[in-house]
């Protein structure tokens, strides 16, 4: 493909990951999230927290995927500083009862903020634990009542070329959208997240609101998101439409099942030296392997 999900040349390296932790020149000034719980308390079965060193904050907001603004992912920091998220709308509408428009403060009091601590295993073969905070979809989505025929969810991040100028390149199709089964978006470990290491988002990770998706590769994780849309049928998304072949639609982390271009059978992980195995779902198969019982995931990437 063209640019792509580029990285494949860096995951044979893992060097350039060990060298992120240069001083970066944008500082990133986020509010604190109020009320925040602690995943520590949550059960131990839940999935909610892992039992592995948190990534660096510094790491987590230098080496980002966000093509709206750079395909170089040390470079969206500074590209995305002055990114403005004042009156911010979230729109949420086809097959549901009661469609609406919320503005942000509206969305951040659906739920009250919980910390999650998730692995979050990136489609180019590196990984990072990352300590969110958000609360699961789920709560959104039961506040709008969806009908009985809807059977996906359907996302869209920000299109306004003039404040992502990412957009202004053809990289990829814009705006980019991405979409769960209604199961799958139902899950209590998907969560739609405002914050990390307990602030607000910084716009690097997809301020003011994003998915966290966590088994599932990175790229399921929609950041900037202004509109949700319930639908019968699977909608389109972006890295599936830009390169059918190498990102399918359920993108489940799978050791198993190789990009035709490289091994997903181990991963980087930011900050350590050395390959760690890539664990099934991302390590979430006790809490999410019955959604994909019986289904062919060789057929279904
Ligand atoms: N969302 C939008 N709108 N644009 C993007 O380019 N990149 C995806 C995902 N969400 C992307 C996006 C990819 S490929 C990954 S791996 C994650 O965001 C990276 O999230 P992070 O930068 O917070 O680590």
């Amino acid at each position: 493909m063209r640019a792509g999900i580029l990285a494949a040349s860096a995951v044979a390296t893992g060097v350039a990951y060990r060298k992120l932790n240069h001083v970066s020149t944008t500082t990133v000034k986020t509010a604190a999230i109020q009320g925040l719980t602690q995943a520590t308390n949550a059960p131990a079965d839940s999935g909610f927290t892992v039992n592995e060193p948190e990534t660096s904050f510094q790491d987590i907001t230098h080496y980002n995927n966000f093509y709206e603004f750079s395909t170089d992912k040390q470079a969206v920091a500074d590209a995305s500083a002055n990114f403005q998220t004042k009156g911010w709308q979230l729109t949420v509408g086809g097959l549901v009862n009661k469609p609406r428009v919320f503005d942000l403060d509206e969305i951040l009091k659906i739920a009250p903020p919980e910390e999650r601590i998730y692995r979050m295993r990136c489609v180019e073969a590196w990984s990072m634990v990352v300590p969110w905070a958000g609360y699961p979809l789920s709560k959104l989505l039961e506040v709008v009542e969806p009908m009985s025929n809807a059977k996906y969810v359907a996302f869209e991040t920000l299109l306004d070329p003039t404040r992502m100028p990412g957009q202004r390149s053809d990289v990829l199709k814009w705006p980019y959208v991405e979409g769960l089964r209604l199961d799958e978006a139902m899950h209590p470990l998907a969560i739609l997240a405002s914050g990390l290491y307990g602030r607000a988002l910084p716009p690097q990770d997809g301020a003011p609101i994003r998915m966290v998706i966590p088994w599932k590769y990175g790229f399921k994780g929609i950041k900037s998101i202004v509109k949700i849309k319930f639908l019968t049928e699977q909608p389109p998304t972006t890295w599936s439409e830009a390169t059918r072949k190498e990102y399918g639609f359920y993108a489940n982390v799978n050791p198993h099942v190789d990009h035709p271009r490289w091994s997903q059978a181990t991963e980087q992980r930011i900050g350590e030296s050395g390959r760690r195995p890539t664990l099934m779902f991302n390590g979430y198969e006790e809490q999410v392997g019955h959604l994909y019982a019986g289904m062919d995931l060789r057929a279904n990437f």
